[in-house]
């Protein structure tokens, strides 16, 4: 077997922007609500300690490509001054089973997660500049600033997190990178002016209050991603229109829908549509602009795998000097 690359952050960005990654979120997401992507559960092997390594498989027919995203949690990498997380995805070419390569999976995850917020602001919040709150200031709100600032204009952007030192740093840092004015936020009052919200947290309660947004705001919760965790309070979910990635695994795994279930507040059937079924056609698209909508992610390895199978399709159409396919 011969030798295969790896593609790491930079190689990966040059292949695919955060425009090109919302576009392919669209094809992603109808495959998996028409049941033609076979994702099977992931398998969480545990290690010593309480680390644990999770295996995610994907297969996607249309892209002739199937791969494999194994992610390590290691909780005492910080002290060792590695990161806790590590993750590699690993593409396949389905009809020989020759692997074609490996990618930085910690960057596929951050720009699939991000385009997935992106798509679906694109579908449910009108059109016209915004104004987008930021809760959270680490990896993953990085490619949510990038996702909303390419399907609207941004205006300003308020960022909140644990500390007022972290949200500030944040801002400084992504302000090189915007035209739009980027600051810190603590008052929770500042939300009434928020257009848009991203929530990228690691929190287990709600990071807002229902009374403090405005009266039509679109919203995208990537961080709650198990039944102990909640970013957006059971209000707010229970008056939203709700979309999630995927029904089943919102209802199983996302603590902001699992605990408004739990207490009543909400049926399953509030949840309106899988955004795959709105890419899809198979349920209308809601009129934007109207109250407060909610987009509700876990994350799923459909992502990935779109993301990795164009990733490599230029990179190698380029190594070969062809045009980009
Ligand atoms: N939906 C998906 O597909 C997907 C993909 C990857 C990661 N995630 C999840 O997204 C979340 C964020 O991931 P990350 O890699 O950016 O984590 P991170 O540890 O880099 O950052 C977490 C951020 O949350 C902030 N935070 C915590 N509690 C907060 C609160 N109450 N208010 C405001 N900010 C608060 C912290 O200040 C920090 O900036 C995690 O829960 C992660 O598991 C989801």
């Amino acid at each position: 077997m011969s030798q295969i690359p790896f593609y790491d952050a930079a190689a990966i960005a040059s292949a695919v922007s955060m425009a090109d990654a919302i576009e392919l979120m669209r094809g992603a997401f109808a495959s998996l609500t028409r049941g033609e992507a076979a994702v099977p559960l992931r398998t969480n092997m545990p290690l010593e300690g309480g680390d644990c390594a999770l295996v995610m498989p994907v297969y996607l027919p249309a892209s002739g490509h199937y791969g494999v995203k194994t992610v390590s949690v290691n909780h005492s990498n910080p002290a060792r001054g590695l990161p806790r997380l590590h993750a590699v995805f690993t593409l396949f070419d389905a009809p020989t089973g020759v692997p074609l390569a490996a990618f930085d999976a910690e960057f596929v995850t951050a720009l699939r997660t991000g385009a997935g917020a992106g798509l679906a602001t694109d579908l449910l919040a009108s059109p016209g500049p915004k104004r987008l709150a930021l809760f959270g200031a680490g990896h993953q709100a990085v490619t949510q600033l990038q996702a909303m600032a390419a399907v609207r204009e941004l205006q300003e952007v308020v960022v909140f997190a644990t500390s007022a030192e972290r949200a500030a740093a944040f801002a400084r840092a992504q302000s090189a990178h915007y035209p739009f004015p980027l600051r810190a936020a603590s008052d929770p009052a500042e939300l009434q002016q928020a257009d848009l919200i991203c929530t990228a947290t690691s929190a287990s309660a709600p990071v807002f209050a229902d009374a403090n947004l405005g009266p039509v705001v679109h919203i995208n919760g990537v961080g709650s991603y198990h039944k102990g965790m909640a970013e957006v309070p059971p209000a707010t979910v229970a008056r939203a229109l709700l979309v999630a990635d995927q029904r089943s695994a919102c209802l199983a795994e996302a603590g902001d829908i699992t605990q408004a279930v739990a207490s009543g507040t909400i049926g399953e059937q509030h949840i309106y549509a899988e955004l795959g079924e709105l890419c899809a056609g198979l349920r209308p698209l809601p009129a934007a602009g109207q109250g407060v909508s909610f987009f509700k992610s876990v994350g799923n390895a459909v992502q990935d795998l779109a993301v990795a199978s164009q990733a490599w399709r230029v990179l190698v159409a380029r190594a070969a000097g062809q045009g980009e396919p």
